[in-house]
Parts: structure tokens; C-alpha cells; sequence
């Protein structure tokens, strides 16, 4: 078999699109891509550990043009339940083996262990259920992941989130029977590589989200002046519940306070998804700096720092780590939200 081959399908499978379009509240962009990287490692994560095995499965008999056109399908995964040392995924779907493949076997369940190269410590260890195959997988993926190491897990996030390259390395000793073969001893020992993303590129890109409703609120309600309604286009085929996330925001070239905005229960699910948002806003500043300021009429540029993630009351370290690495510049144009702000 051709490692190359491996490689290819490995880095197919992880391919993560960079969907992008422009709008408002692009703090919401910003959480998108650091949770995006997260979820991209955890992703990762479980590709390397279902479709390795998969890989191996079609390395006796059917090679190269099998393992170059394999491509896992994260389709239906759900990275959920936050927790400060756990994720929960969960994805079940079937993949058709194809390609002349119709043997049958099983992979036996194994841990998978996760780290990041160069430190050496492991982060997380996946356990990888039975795996059986006969013309097509089943996969039926709907467990905790305990995060052994949640700096390493955060330094990912923040590398993710910086536009840094990160890499995660895999490893696992898994028995494989297959057809009327002796069984099969594999070692698993793969590194994967991605890059991180850039925020600031993507909150100045056209919109991935719209803001379905602003009402400005005469009344503060719990200290918020300002909600909307968001849509969020989420870029992963795959769902991420992320909680709650808090971002404060500056206004101008001079980086003026401008308020901060809270998004109480962010749940990316495929394709869009809605949110509602509170801000406490300084509003007079916004609209001044739309007349007045230096830019086109009617364009402010907002500065986006990432403040915080806490799901069911507790502070998510790793989510929250890459959220305070964001800290992006984006351009607006009011007037697309006149009626609103200025009725
Ligand atoms: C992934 O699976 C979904 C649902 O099963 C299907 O609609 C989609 O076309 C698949 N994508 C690829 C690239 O095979
Ligand atoms: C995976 O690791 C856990 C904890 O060390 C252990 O209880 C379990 O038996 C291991 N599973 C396999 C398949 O080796
Ligand atoms: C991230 O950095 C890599 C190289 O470090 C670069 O090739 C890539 O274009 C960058 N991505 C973005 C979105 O800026
Ligand atoms: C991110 O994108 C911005 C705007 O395109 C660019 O100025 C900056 O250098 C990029 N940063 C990285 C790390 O690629
Ligand atoms: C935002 O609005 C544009 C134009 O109406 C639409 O094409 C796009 O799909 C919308 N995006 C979301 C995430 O709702
Ligand atoms: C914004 O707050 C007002 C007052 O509490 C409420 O009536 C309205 O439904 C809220 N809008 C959204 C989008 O949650
Ligand atoms: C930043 O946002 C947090 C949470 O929304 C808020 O409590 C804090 O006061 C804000 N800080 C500034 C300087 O606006």
C-alpha cells in the first residue's frame, strides 16, 4: 500500500472548507472559526481513528485507487455537552466500501491516542468501538471524549485560531479480522497536519450569517440595551454546541469602547442555525461614528475581542482560550440595518 495514498485520503477527508461571506456582528464569525478549529481537531480526531482502520481494511486487497477515493464523511457528527475536561460525539451513518470491496470483517474496539507532537503528552484517548464491515460501515459513534490535558487542547484552539499550523498524532494498535484471513495486527501512528484560521479575513469576508432583528431597547433588560436575532450559516457539516459567548467590542481607528455582547446558547447545526444575541452597546457612539467618523458614510469598523465561553455555568477552558485569541478588526456598513437603528 502506498503511505501517500493514506495521506491523500487522510487530508481529504479533513478538508475544511473555508465558507465565507460578509455582514454584521461579526463577533459571531469570529467564535465560528475558533470553534471551528476545535471541532476541526476533534474532527480530526475522529477521522484519523474510523477511517485509518478503514484505510488498512482495504490495504490487502485493494489499494491505491480504493484508499485515494475514500473520503470520510463527517455528515451527521454532533460534538456536544461541553464539559470542562469532556466533549460528547456522537455521528451515526453508513459508508458504502465500494470499489469491488465485498469482504467482511471487523475492527476490535482499541483507544486511540491523541497528542500533539511535539509536546509529547498526550491530550485525549479515544475509544474506538467494534468496527464491522461487509460492502459498507456502520458507524455508530455516541461517547464522551475526556480531554487528558485540556492546556494541550487549548494551545490547539489558540493555534487554530491565530492562524498558526497545528498538527495532532494519532495512535492505536487495532486487531483486524478480516474475511477467513488470520488476524491482523495494525499500528496506527499517523500526524496530521492543518493550519489554523484567520479571523480577521473571515469577518471581513462576505456574510456567513444575517442579523434577522435589531430592536433597541428603551428599556434595559438585565443591562442590555440592543438583541437581535442572528443566522449563522455554519460553515462544518457538522453540529457544535457551544454555549454561551461573550465578546467585547471597540469602535474606530482609536479602538473606543464600545460595549459588549453576549451570546447565551450558541448550537451550530448543519446548514443554519439561529441565535438570539444581547448587547450592552453604547448606540450613540455607533451611529456618531457611522456620520462622523472616518470612514464611508455610514461604515464603522469594529474591533472584536473574545471575552468568554461558559457552558452550563462552567468556563469551557479550551473554547474559552481560542475565543481570547480572537481579537479582529471588521468593516460594517449601518445602512443595511437602517431601519432598525434609525427608525
Ligand atoms: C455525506 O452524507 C450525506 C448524508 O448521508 C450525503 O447527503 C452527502 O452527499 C455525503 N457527502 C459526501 C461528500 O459523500
Ligand atoms: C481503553 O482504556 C481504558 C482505560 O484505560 C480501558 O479500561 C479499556 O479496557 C481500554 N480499551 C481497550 C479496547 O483497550
Ligand atoms: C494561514 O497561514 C498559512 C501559512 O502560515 C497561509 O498559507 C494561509 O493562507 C493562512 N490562512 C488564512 C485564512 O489566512
Ligand atoms: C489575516 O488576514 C488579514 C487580512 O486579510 C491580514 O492582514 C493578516 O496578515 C492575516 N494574518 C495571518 C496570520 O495570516
Ligand atoms: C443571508 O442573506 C442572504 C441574502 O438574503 C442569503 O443569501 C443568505 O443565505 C443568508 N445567510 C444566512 C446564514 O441566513
Ligand atoms: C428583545 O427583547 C424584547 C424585550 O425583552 C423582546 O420583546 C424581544 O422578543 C427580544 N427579541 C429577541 C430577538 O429576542
Ligand atoms: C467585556 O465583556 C464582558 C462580558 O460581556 C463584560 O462583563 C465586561 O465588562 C466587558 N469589558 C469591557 C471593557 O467592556
Amino acid at each position: 500500500m502506498s503511505k501517500s495514498a493514506i495521506d491523500t485520503a487522510l487530508s481529504s477527508g479533513s478538508d475544511l472548507d473555508d465558507v465565507v461571506k460578509p455582514t454584521l456582528w461579526q463577533r459571531f464569525t469570529a467564535h465560528m472559526k475558533k470553534w471551528w478549529w476545535v471541532h476541526g481537531i476533534v474532527i480530526i480526531v475522529v477521522v484519523l481513528v474510523t477511517v485509518l482502520p478503514l484505510v488498512y481494511v482495504g490495504v490487502p486487497h485493494f489499494a491505491n485507487a480504493y484508499i485515494n477515493k475514500f473520503q470520510y464523511n463527517e455528515t451527521g457528527l454532533a460534538i456536544t455537552n461541553p464539559r470542562p475536561n469532556a466533549i460528547h460525539l456522537s455521528q451515526k451513518s453508513k459508508i458504502a466500501t465500494g470499489g469491488g470491496f465485498t469482504g467482511s470483517g471487523h475492527l476490535e474496539p482499541f483507544n486511540a491516542s491523541l497528542r500533539e507532537p511535539s509536546t509529547n503528552q498526550e491530550f485525549a484517548v479515544f475509544s474506538v468501538p467494534e468496527i464491522e464491515f461487509s460492502g459498507s460501515v456502520e458507524l455508530d459513534i455516541d461517547q464522551d471524549l475526556e480531554l487528558l490535558c485540556v492546556d494541550c487542547m487549548s494551545q490547539l484552539a489558540i493555534a487554530a485560531a491565530t492562524n498558526q499550523s497545528l498538527s495532532v498524532l494519532v495512535r492505536g494498535t487495532p486487531d483486524l479480522k478480516y474475511g477467513a484471513l488470520p488476524t491482523a495486527h495494525l499500528n496506527i501512528d499517523k500526524t496530521i497536519k492543518m493550519n489554523g484560521y484567520n479571523v480577521t479575513e473571515f469577518l471581513n469576508s462576505p456574510g456567513a450569517f444575517n442579523v434577522t432583528g435589531i430592536d433597541l431597547l428603551k428599556e434595559k433588560v438585565n443591562g442590555y440595551n440592543v438583541n437581535a436575532t442572528i443566522t449563522i450559516q455554519n460553515p462544518t457539516p457538522f453540529t457544535v454546541e457551544l454555549g454561551h459567548i461573550a465578546f467585547n467590542l471597540t469602535i474606530g481607528d482609536d479602538d473606543t469602547p464600545l460595549g459588549y455582547v453576549d451570546l447565551p446558547n450558541v448550537m451550530l447545526e448543519q446548514d443554519v442555525s439561529s441565535t438570539v444575541f444581547w448587547g450592552s452597546l453604547d448606540t450613540e457612539k455607533l451611529i456618531d461614528e457611522a456620520l462622523t467618523g472616518s470612514g464611508t458614510l455610514g461604515t464603522v469598523t469594529i474591533g472584536v475581542k473574545g471575552y468568554s465561553c461558559d457552558y452550563n455555568g462552567q468556563t469551557i477552558p479550551y473554547y474559552e482560550a481560542a475565543i481570547k485569541a480572537i481579537n479582529a478588526k471588521a468593516t460594517l456598513d449601518l445602512f443595511n440595518y437602517a431601519s432598525s437603528l434609525f427608525d
